[in-house]
């Protein structure tokens, strides 16, 4: 559909809303069947319909607000403008929340924009009162003419992130393997990132790579070198805010030599994946001799590292697109040849939601 009619049925909408259908609306009613027809006679030079008689539906959003996302205690801005050459002067610009004007509801937190932006200062949201979440729409009206509705901007206000374990600094031994954890809450969940000595550590997905960043948001350093003696810290982003974390020390001591308690870093825990995702079981340990990690599927040991099992630095068991057949319990071994111990857990897999 051509600009010039949708521009017109918007009028004519708006109108009938306003005059319930009064005679005003059944003129231009009249009036858009004629321009239909007028238009559908020039076809098919469509931007014909700008000419004379098109002036009137040169009423359009030239801006209309976008979908945002904002946080608790922030600021909302959203942005309109309607332009219009019937000469009437500008549109007069009122906006809607969730289907109610807001002229109807006092808030001092709202200001209207001498251009028309709406701003909404000091955001509201807690569990029980969230008056600025929401769906939001500009209604631009030229007097005597009508008024033409915008798109609708989903507003979201995005929870507080919250540090549920901060990094601490850790010591570990050449060669062994290293955590360093940072656990962040909030809603939208937040996308963890690490920085070493304060610039971003570029991980990549290459077999051998002895540093990854983990689902749970924990950095494992794997096979220690001295060049991994440095400072740590997790940068938490959600798209209402970003959290930093705390700087951490991850020191590098000598290896004696001397056997240690083979003691688990991170034990696996419970995994729900959707189907036909890739689930990640965490498991990392550390000790001397230097453990090796194995994984059962049940009580058969998995062995072939191909499409469907990998490792992810060495220890984490990387399931690729699950199906319901990979439902169950697994165990993860880490094992030299003076000790061995062993952690359970259990994947489920959850059907696509329709
Ligand atoms: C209206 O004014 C505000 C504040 O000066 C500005 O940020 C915004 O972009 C303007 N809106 C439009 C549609 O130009
Ligand atoms: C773990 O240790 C037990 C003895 O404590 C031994 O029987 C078993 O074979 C070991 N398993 C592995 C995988 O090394």
């Amino acid at each position: 559909m051509e600009p010039g009619s949708l521009g017109c049925m918007g009028d004519v909408w708006g109108l009938m809303e306003r005059r319930r259908g009064g005679t005003g609306g059944l003129y231009l009613l009249l009036l858009c069947w004629l321009l239909a027809t007028l238009t559908a006679a020039q076809a098919p030079d469509a931007s014909s319909s700008s000419s004379g008689i098109g002036s009137f539906v040169e009423f359009s959003f030239s801006q209309e607000p976008q979908d945002s996302v904002t946080v608790r205690g922030g600021v909302l801005q959203l942005d309109c403008q309607a332009q219009s050459d019937a000469g009437a002067g500008p549109p007069l610009l009122t906006w809607r929340k969730d289907g109610v004007m807001l002229s109807a509801v006092v808030d001092e937190r709202r200001q209207q924009l001498a251009n028309g932006s709406l701003l909404v200062q000091n955001i509201v949201h807690s569990r029980h009162h969230r008056p600025d979440e929401g769906e939001y729409q500009c209604l631009a009206t030229l007097e005597g003419l009508g008024t033409i509705v915008s798109r609708t901007a989903k507003v979201t206000v995005a929870g507080p992130l919250k540090v549920v374990i901060p990094t601490e600094s850790v010591s570990s031994y050449l060669g062994d393997t290293a955590l360093l954890r940072c656990e962040v809450s909030g809603d939208p969940t937040p996308i963890i990132r690490w920085q070493k000595n304060r610039e971003d550590l570029a991980l990549t997905f290459d077999p051998d790579s002895r540093l990854a960043v983990l689902p749970s948001g924990s950095l494992q350093v794997s096979r220690i070198q001295p060049p991994d003696s440095a400072t740590y810290r997790c940068l938490a982003d959600n798209p209402g805010s970003t959290r930093t974390g705390m700087d951490a020390e991850l020191r590098v001591l000598p290896e004696p030599g001397v056997s240690r308690n083979l003691q688990f870093l991170q034990r696996p825990s419970r995994v729900t994946a959707l189907l036909g995702t890739d689930a990640v079981l965490e498991c990392s340990a550390s000790g001397y001799p230097t453990p090796g990690i194995q994984w059962r599927r049940g009580e058969e040991m998995i062995q072939s590292w191909n499409k469907k099992y990998s490792l992810l630095v060495g220890s984490n068991l990387i399931i690729q697109s699950v199906t319901d057949d990979d439902s169950g319990s697994y165990s993860c071994t880490a094992a030299n040849k003076n000790h061995n111990i062993t952690a359970h857990t259990e994947l489920s897999v959850q059907g696509k939601e329709k």
